[in-house]
């Protein structure tokens, strides 16, 4: 097979200035806690989207698609939002890097870790990407499982033009932006996790990341006879984007009632369970979102003292714990998700099981005993292709390196 160097060069006669790979991530436990300034404990993974990117100078992007052989080109500035969604996690970040990443400012939590119009400006008028560039793509990450391939697309772009021009964009710099292009190109009004992971991924480690101050610890994660095997359903129901920035609102709605009672609440983190109680249960469904976020943000916490302590039974039981807030409370999940779970939750072999990611289709994650992956994975695929008509796709995956430029 060609490798994207000299596929780079077939498209353009010219060899590309750097090429760069960004990986998928997974994520082990705190599922839509992001944006609801929780903790998230995501790892970047052995998938990825790779791109060659090269300088051009006559003003335009010239965008190939290697897997699915198209070619986009279109003039660098005023950027709008375009019909091929592949397109958009490209000039999306570019857009992001024009608009001095005013949103990134504005959407996402803490307030640090921003840049302030002046240095993104300075930097892009210190360099020609008005000149435009010329980019190929490619990548393994299976696309809609929840792996984020989209994230990995705008991280590997964001860290090419970064490193192309000199921008000096730190990694949640690059985050940052990466999510305001999402929110405002791809429409999804996602949190940081999926590009955070990408670019922060380090080998073996998860990472916990708190999503008001934006710090972040890696933990190592040391399975043992035990590996991370991921279910895909391969359905992405066509509700995902559209729920998701329901439960997003839900969320909001549910912290200004109870801000309304409590003034000095800022955020989820203040937030007890009796507090939902008092101020919301006659609100049902945002009753149930918020219920769940609270227990998922003190679960998450509790679980990385598990991962700490190497006790990888009381982890995978919180997994457990979270697919059934998902699938109840939150109401994320789907009958092909559930299914998945609760074929596996009585069996020894199997510490943790749950849905992962946005939901309405995707992956389960679940950590098994390495000796019984086969017999489990041949099981659970028959049972599953009976019970719901599909295939079951299923990846083994290992715990990787977050976005780097490739020698
Ligand atoms: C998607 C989003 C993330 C996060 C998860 C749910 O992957 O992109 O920001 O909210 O869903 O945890």
């Amino acid at each position: 097979m060609l490798t994207i160097r000299s596929q780079f060069f077939n498209h353009f006669n010219q060899h590309p200035s750097l090429v760069v790979k960004s990986p998928g991530r997974i994520n082990l436990i705190g599922e839509h806690t992001d944006y609801n300034h929780g903790f998230v404990l995501p790892a970047a993974i052995d998938k990825y989207i790779e791109v060659a990117i090269g300088k051009r100078t006559d003003g335009s992007i010239h965008m190939v698609a290697l897997d699915l052989g198209e070619t986009i080109i279109l003039p660098i500035h005023n950027l709008t939002p375009h019909a091929t969604q592949w397109v958009n996690y490209i000039i999306g970040v570019v857009d992001q890097v024009f608009n001095k990443s005013q949103s990134a400012n504005n959407n996402f939590i803490g307030t640090q870790n921003t840049l302030t119009n002046t240095e993104i400006t300075t930097a892009v008028n210190d360099t020609n990407l008005s000149g435009g560039f010329s980019i190929c793509i490619q990548g393994n990450i299976p696309l809609g499982a929840g792996l984020s391939s989209s994230a990995a697309v705008e991280c590997a772009v964001l860290f090419a033009i970064n490193e192309l021009y000199n921008l000096s964009l730190s990694k949640m710099e690059m985050a940052l932006m990466a999510q305001a292009a999402e929110h405002k190109f791809a429409g999804v009004k996602c949190g940081l996790m999926d590009m955070f992971a990408s670019l922060h991924g380090q080998k073996n480690k998860a990472i916990l990341l708190d999503c008001d101050s934006l710090a972040f610890t890696y933990y190592p994660v040391e399975l043992k006879d035990y590996s991370i095997v991921l279910f895909d359903t391969q359905i992405k129901h066509a509700l995902a984007s559209s729920e998701y920035n329901t439960r997003r609102l839900e969320c909001e709605q549910g912290l200004k009632i109870i801000q309304e009672k409590y003034p000095t609440i800022k955020t989820f983190r203040d937030i007890s369970l009796e507090l939902v109680e008092e101020c919301l249960a006659t609100r049902i469904k945002v009753y149930q979102r918020c219920k769940y976020v609270v227990e998922e943000i003190a679960r998450v916490q509790l679980a990385v003292q598990d991962l700490a302590k190497g006790d990888m039974q009381a982890f995978g039981k919180k997994m457990f714990e979270t697919h059934e807030g998902l699938s109840k409370l939150y109401e994320v999940s789907c009958p092909e998700l559930d299914f998945l779970v609760n074929a596996v939750s009585h069996n020894e072999n199997v510490l943790g099981a749950r849905m992962m990611g946005g939901g309405f289709g995707g992956c389960t994650i679940n950590i098994i005993k390495k000796t019984a992956v086969e017999i489990i994975t041949k099981e659970l695929s028959a049972k599953y292709n009976q019970a719901m008509h599909k295939e079951l796709a299923v990846y083994s995956t290992s715990i990787e390196d977050g976005t780097h430029l490739v020698a």
